[in-house]
């Protein structure tokens, strides 16, 4: 294994932070390495969220990150008016930038260059920088695209400044938790003062901080995910199976499955449980980039495409179980709009392409609640169709039929209270009354 030495001589004394994007990741980020004493300098484009955090208020729902925010601000997380100030005093400068979904099914890097552009006007002036892509991006991308990228701009990496990368692997719902108390810091990197600043600010987290190639770095990242993504589809795909055999009642067997002692008390169990998909902003992206880049390495990713077809049928294998039973004029309620419970993340979220589907198969009176994620559904979807439920009690009363898109625990009991409704469990968490 090759790995390279690190300059121990570097302490943590005045190393300066900035994080350039203010997401789930960034603040994330910045707020962390300010509760271990860090200056962390914050700036994102977005001039409303920017002014929201600068005023104390989190953009999103995230546990454990108000509080940090308000122990920080103006204290040592300073939101920057522009990228050039955050990256002025700055040695570490972390990109946690969107990588959406872009042409083809490859990561779109332009947030992530343009980012990276807007701190050039610095990068002369003498003092040392680490700039670290902390966005997931493929393996290979900033071996053959930032690097370059910065070159094509007259920049070389190695000369006052040097390029690294470092994902991140925490979940939403848990991100303080998560970049709290991190199971590995993954760093690629080449250059070894910028590999003993990461192993100097990585040092209070009190977990391995593994140097590692670039590449590998990236690769990491998109073995983690794509495994998660790999264990969803495979539950899903078991889970058609076992209905269309019959008398199986599937959430139970694959909670039986759990209690393998290989599995249980385990998180990963969590993934390995049916649904109508995996959602949110990064399984659906980046198991998709992945497949995209095996090809573009003539490599023909033959799991991962079946794993991206199971999860891309499942709405319509929940939507045929309305389409097949009931008439067009009646009304569906959808309970759930987040991609996941405690989440007001609705980006790629199940319930989205439910109702996409629903409305193509011609239903018109959908219903939808979600205990946090109403207005930020409506915002990003905007279906005039949909019409939003003030409780779960009113989507049952006004609805023939139900589908239950996320595993909300509030959600659990209501067949009991409405059992006259005809609901589809696409979650397989539904207490009915087996009577
Ligand atoms: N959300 C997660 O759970 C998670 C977990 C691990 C890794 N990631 C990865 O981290 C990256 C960020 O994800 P996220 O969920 O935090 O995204 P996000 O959409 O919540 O945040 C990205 C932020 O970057 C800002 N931005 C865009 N261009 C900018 C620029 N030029 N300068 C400054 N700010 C800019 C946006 O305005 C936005 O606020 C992605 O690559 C994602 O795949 C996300």
């Amino acid at each position: 294994m090759k790995t390279i030495k690190v300059d121990s001589s570097i302490t943590r004394k005045d190393i300066q932070i900035g994080v350039f994007g203010l997401g789930f990741v960034g603040l994330t980020t910045a707020l962390g390495f300010a509760e271990q004493g860090f200056i962390v300098k914050g700036y994102d484009v977005d001039a409303a969220r920017l002014k929201t955090i600068a005023a104390g208020t989190l953009p999103f729902l995230e546990p454990g990150l108000d509080e940090a925010l308000k122990r920080h601000l103006k204290n040592r997380f300073l939101s920057a008016e522009s990228a050039v100030e955050a990256a002025r005093e700055s040695d570490v400068l972390f990109f946690c930038v969107g990588t959406p979904c872009g042409d083809q099914g490859r990561a779109d890097l332009t947030y992530l260059l343009a980012a990276l552009d807007s701190t050039l006007p610095v990068l002369r002036d003498g003092r040392f920088r680490t700039l670290v892509v902390k966005s997931t991006v493929p393996p290979g991308t900033t071996e053959s695209k930032v690097i370059p990228h910065l070159r094509e701009k007259g920049f070389y990496d190695g000369e006052g400044f040097a390029v690294a990368n470092n994902p991140e692997f925490l979940r939403e719902g848990k991100c303080w938790e998560d970049f709290m108390h991190p199971d590995r810091i993954v760093c690629g990197t080449q250059n070894k003062q910028a590999a003993a600043l990461l192993q100097a600010i990585y040092a209070p987290f009190a977990a391995p901080v593994h140097i590692v190639s670039l590449n590998t770095g990236e690769f990491i990242k998109y073995l983690s995910n794509t495994l998660l993504a790999s264990l969803i589809s495979y539950s899903n795909e078991m889970a058609v199976i076992a209905n269309a055999i019959g008398d199986i009642d599937t959430g139970q067997a694959f909670r039986i499955l759990h209690e393998d002692k290989r599995l249980r008390g385990s998180g990963i169990a969590s993934y390995i449980f049916p649904g109508c998909g995996y959602g949110g902003y990064c399984l659906p992206k980046d198991t998709q980039a992945m497949a995209e880049q095996a090809k573009v390495h003539g490599v023909e990713p033959r799991l991962l495409s079946d794993v991206i077809a199971i999860n891309n049928d499942m709405p319509a294998y929940f939507v045929e179980k309305v389409v097949s039973s009931t008439p067009t004029d009646k009304c569906i309620g959808i309970l759930g709009l987040s991609f996941k419970p405690d989440s007001d993340d609705v980006r790629d979220s199940p319930a989205a392409h439910l109702i996409r589907q629903l409305l193509q198969a011609g239903y018109t009176h959908l219903y939808a609640y979600d205990p946090v994620a109403n207005v930020s559904f409506d915002a990003l979807y905007g279906w005039p169709q949909v019409r939003y439920c003030n409780d779960r009690e009113e989507v049952c009363r006004k609805s023939d039929v139900i589908l239950v898109a996320t595993a909300w625990s509030e959600f659990k009991e209501l067949p009991l209270v409405f059992p006259d409704k005809h609901w589809i469990d696409c979650r397989y968490f539904l207490h009915y009354d087996h009577e």
